[in-house]
């Protein structure tokens, strides 16, 4: 008992200090009906680089998708505490800041039932290779959901320094994943499309999404966030035509023609032939290309993140995911992909092939 009145003093201190600051809320049909759920996909990988003995045993699959049921507003953390802590001493925060974040995107809330409509797109996601974990993600994905897309995060429970063995084993996982699909979707009746996806990523994750477009009949359009390409996407020849709609959405700096900033971001859209969009964001660094944005506008600034205000660029990100899939996936045209707005006044576009 002297335990527990300890705890709720520690606690009650916590909450006069830190404030819960929601992240950003979602826009979708689904806003308030969201629902996160994990699997760990069991697949024996001998060749795990990052793995103890080169062996890993699964990998973990995030779900979100849009729930039948209502959060009524009631948060809950939205990094798992392991996660907020990692990166509160990695990125110098007052420990229990970004613990305190909250959002209310719900825990193994129920799916919607089939009924007679179309099933719900699918998208798989990869987040960046250094231990980006797909909650760091949180919020575009779950922005994604509120629209009606099951969005799926791939998580590889290590961390890693060699990132071209990395790469493989991301579009390995996703295969394995494409193939575990449609028993997973029957095993929680779910109503998601386990035949089509589109695929997308930020940094390695971004890399390997279009990576993995290229001999899986099953990913239809894939995005690069940032990445730099690796593989067949790298080889300036014919060979990187991915013959699949593709977006890449990166910092100001990716114009491709500085050769000691990613040569690929140069290469690659040359020999693009199907539909095809080179966006570049002002202001925004690689860190940017992920819920850090964010997390400037509770602190000020982060380390290596970019100039541009943080909610500005959260909602770009968000509009231009979305509209690449619902015009690949869903064939709903939007003008944003095409040109600059009033409303996204930081985007450059760079690249393009066929107009939408
Ligand atoms: C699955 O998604 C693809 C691509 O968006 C679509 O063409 C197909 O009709 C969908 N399947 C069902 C059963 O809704
Ligand atoms: C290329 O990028 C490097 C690294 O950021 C920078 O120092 C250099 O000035 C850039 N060169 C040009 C021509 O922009
Ligand atoms: C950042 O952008 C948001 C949304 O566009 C805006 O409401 C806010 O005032 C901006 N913040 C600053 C500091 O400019």
């Amino acid at each position: 008992m002297l335990f527990g009145s300890r705890l709720a003093v520690v606690s009650s201190v916590l909450v006069s200090t830190i404030e819960a600051i929601n992240i950003p809320p979602r826009t979708g049909h689904y806003r308030y009906q969201v629902g996160i759920n994990k699997h760990v996909i069991e697949h024996l990988n001998a060749n795990d680089p990052t793995a103890s003995g080169n062996v890993s045993p699964s990998f973990l699959a995030t779900i979100f998708y849009p729930t039948a049921a209502y959060s009524h507003g009631a948060s809950t953390p939205y990094l798992n505490p392991g996660l907020g802590s990692l990166y509160e001493a990695r990125w110098n925060f007052t420990p229990g800041l970004l613990a305190s974040l909250t959002s209310t995107v719900q825990k193994d809330a129920p799916f919607l039932s089939a009924g007679d409509q179309t099933l719900f797109s699918t998208l798989l996601f990869g987040g960046g290779g250094g231990g980006h974990a797909t909650e760091c993600y949180t919020i575009l994905v779950s922005e994604l959901a509120s629209h009606g897309y099951t969005v799926v995060g791939l998580d590889h429970p290590w961390t890693t320094p060699l990132i071209e063995e990395v790469y493989a084993m991301r579009m390995q996982d996703t295969a394995v994943f494409l193939d575990h699909l449609p028993k997973l979707a029957e095993e929680l009746e779910a109503p998601f499309n386990t035949s089509y996806v589109g695929a997308f990523g930020g940094s390695l994750g971004g890399a390997a999404a279009v990576g993995s477009a290229y001999d899986d009949e099953r990913i239809l359009s894939a995005i690069n966030m940032d990445g730099t390409f690796f593989g067949r996407a790298a080889v300036s020849t014919s060979d990187a035509d991915v013959q699949k709609p593709t977006l890449m959405l990166g910092m100001e700096g990716h114009t491709g023609v500085n050769a000691s900033l990613d040569i690929t971001w140069g290469t690659f859209p040359r020999w693009q032939t199907d539909y095809f969009r080179k966006i570049l964001v002002k202001g925004a660094t690689h860190r940017d290309f992920s819920d850090i944005t964010f997390w400037k506008t509770v602190r000020g600034s982060v380390r290596d993140a970019g100039p541009i205000n943080g909610t500005r660029q959260v909602e770009t990100m968000n509009a231009i995911v979305r509209a690449f899939f619902d015009f690949t996936l869903l064939g709903i045209p939007s003008p944003v992909l095409d040109a600059p707005s009033k409303e996204f006044p930081d985007l450059i576009f760079h690249g393009r092939n066929k107009p939408t």
